[in-house]
């Protein structure tokens, strides 16, 4: 089966998603959508997809699946418009800026009986895939603590969507979502959080350390940064073993695995394209077993993810 997707928002990240679906037999790109006809045409010109159409059309096109590409703040009106219109939509990460949007969007995907998953990409990834598969089986014994950061030093540019609040700028919906889905899918949603940092001069966050904790005592700590440069590693502890994630884990290819009172081995687990092939592949593959959800990231985990960031945001006093 042969899956007819169209793009929803032609900026910086649609183009490095478009050119991977190249490396996907089965993703046919059929149409983009955009708030201007130039700018869907250019893009449309520039990946050979046949349509470029505005929203209302493209929202009524024969189309299977929406990759949506817009700013975070952007997500939740067009992700309901697809919904309503029976596509299965790919939401770009973070899912949206605000629980309540979140909730919406998968009542209204749950609601509908259609097809919706964050493209949490790195979820997807061979290494990760290999990673879990490790932990699943046991290799690692009890995980405990992970700990990591994602620290990206950025230039400071208020109007740029990284810094925006109205397009959903700060650090924890750009790179905190990446280390909280991260420890989200080994230890679960945590009993509480603490958050400390600071505010860039437009009051979004720049920088925020992250302790998570659970009853029984489990603990995550994760940095996220604007303003310093970092690695961008992840360290997952267990009672048997602990594995390096090497940077930047977002989108590993090497994982270096420690056995408890061993020899440490390196394993390397290479990507195709840009990385983001993989989880288009997922997406189809959920499609053609008639999924609703991905059993990789389904939606309670984006729901979990969208708790801890709107919790984060709210200590910092935001
Ligand atoms: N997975 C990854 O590795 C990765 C990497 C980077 C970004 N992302 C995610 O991808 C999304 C887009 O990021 P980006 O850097 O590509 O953004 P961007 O280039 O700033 O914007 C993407 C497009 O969204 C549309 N748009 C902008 N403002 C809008 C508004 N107010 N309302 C409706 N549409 C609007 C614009 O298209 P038109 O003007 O043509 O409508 C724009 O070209 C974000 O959620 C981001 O977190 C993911």
């Amino acid at each position: 089966m042969s899956v007819r997707w169209g793009i929803a928002g032609p900026g910086r990240m649609a183009a490095v998603m478009a050119a991977d679906f190249a490396h996907v037999p089965g993703a046919e790109l059929v149409a983009v959508g955009s708030r201007s006809a130039e700018r869907a045409q250019a893009f449309a010109d520039q990946f050979g997809i046949p349509r470029a159409l505005d929203y209302d059309a493209f929202f009524a096109a024969d189309i299977d699946a929406v990759y949506l590409a817009t700013p975070h703040a952007q997500h939740t009106d067009l992700a309901l418009a697809a919904i309503e219109a029976g596509k299965a939509v790919l939401i770009e990460k973070s899912f949206t800026i605000s629980v309540a949007d979140s909730i919406a969007i998968v009542e209204a995907a749950r609601a509908r009986g259609v097809f919706a998953m964050e493209a949490m990409w790195t979820r997807f990834l061979p290494a990760m895939i290999e990673l879990r598969r490790m932990v699943e089986a046991g290799d690692l014994g009890e995980v405990r603590t992970i700990q990591g950061d994602l620290i990206a030093a950025r230039e400071y540019d208020p109007a740029d969507r990284l810094f925006n609040p109205e397009l959903g700028g700060g650090a924890v919906y750009d790179l905190g979502v990446y280390v909280l889905a991260f420890v989200q899918q080994f230890l679960g949603e945590p009993d509480r959080v603490v958050a400390t940092g600071g505010l860039l001069p437009n009051g979004v966050e720049g920088e925020v350390g992250m302790l998570l904790g659970w009853d029984d005592g489990r603990f995550a700590s994760e940095a996220i940064s604007f303003r310093v440069a970092g690695p961008g590693r992840q360290l997952v502890a267990g009672t048997q073993g602990w594995v390096d994630v090497k940077p930047r884990f977002h989108r590993a290819e090497t994982l270096v695995w420690h056995p408890r009172g061993g020899e440490p081995r390196e394993l390397h687990f290479p990507k195709r394209g840009a990385g983001y092939c993989h989880e288009i592949e997922h997406v189809n593959q959920c499609l053609a077993e008639g999924l609703t959800e991905s059993p990789v990231m389904p939606l309670d985990d984006t729901l979990a993810v969208q708790r801890l960031m709107a919790e984060v945001v709210r200590q910092l006093g935001r």
